[in-house]
């Protein structure tokens, strides 16, 4: 479903050249949750944005269900990936003048007729119960606590029924009980929906869950491990 392959990614800085990843492979079969762990600074949003074709890299590539993304002409790839990946930002990034109902809905704006209009909206609404918003469906972003925004960006990145899920710390700024119910919708659209889940996180509860758990440090992969009682995997 994923499969990179000698990725790396500098950036100039002042006359400076920084080596953020340094040639990074691996694969992610469909169905798969793997989990991205590593110290704050070793790589892991920068590798989640290559990944969705939101960064060019360096070198090497990026392919998604058979399609290199990689230096792709942006309206083809932006085309891509709306159909192919949901995503969630380490900072939210909801729309400030749209309800979160509105926000979850944005991925469906674009296309569809009325009769899918209105499922959409059936399952932004439930979605966002599903994340604990129920009763705040009408709320702007800047009557969000992090947590519920959070929410709300989880709820937008699943509305389309992407096969990709990548997400940047879930569940960083969510209690043990909001982390829990996050968790749980993970593990139900990976098993129901058969989402393809990668998420990056520091909460080792979370990633027990994960089939696989990758670790980057200083822009390599240091560890790649299958979990006992992981996810299965169909190729
Ligand atoms: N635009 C940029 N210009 C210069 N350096 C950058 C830029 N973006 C990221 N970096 C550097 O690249 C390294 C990796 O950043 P990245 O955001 O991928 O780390 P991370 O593993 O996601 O960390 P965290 O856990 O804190 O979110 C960091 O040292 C960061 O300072
Ligand atoms: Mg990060």
């Amino acid at each position: 479903m994923i499969v990179v392959a000698g990725l790396r990614k500098s950036l100039r800085t002042g006359g400076a050249t920084v080596e953020i990843l340094k040639g990074i492979d691996f694969r992610v079969g469909r169905g798969e949750f793997v989990a991205i762990m590593g110290a704050s600074g070793s790589g892991k949003s920068t590798l989640l944005g290559l990944l969705a074709g939101l960064d060019d890299p360096t070198a090497g590539t990026v392919a998604l269900n058979g399609t290199v993304i990689s230096n792709m002409p942006e309206d083809r790839l932006a085309q891509l990936r709306g159909r192919t990946i949901g995503f969630v930002f380490q900072s939210y990034q909801l729309i400030p003048t749209l309800t979160a109902l509105e926000n979850v809905l944005l991925p469906y704006e674009l296309n569809e007729d009325a009769g899918e209009q209105k499922a959409g909206l059936e399952r932004a609404r439930q979605l966002l119960q599903s994340v604990g918003l129920g009763a705040r469906m009408d709320h702007y972003p800047v009557q969000l606590s992090g947590g519920e925004q959070q929410r709300v960006a989880l709820a937008r990145a699943f509305i389309l029924r992407p096969p990709i899920v990548l997400a940047d710390e879930p569940t960083g700024n969510l209690d043990t009980v909001n982390g829990q119910h996050i968790l749980e919708l993970l593990l139900h659209l990976n098993h129901v929906e058969g989402t393809t889940l990668v998420l990056v996180t520091h909460d080792p509860a979370l990633a027990q869950h994960a089939g696989r758990r990758i670790t980057l440090r200083d822009g390599l992969v240091v560890g790649d491990e299958v979990q006992a009682g992981g996810v299965r995997v169909d190729g």
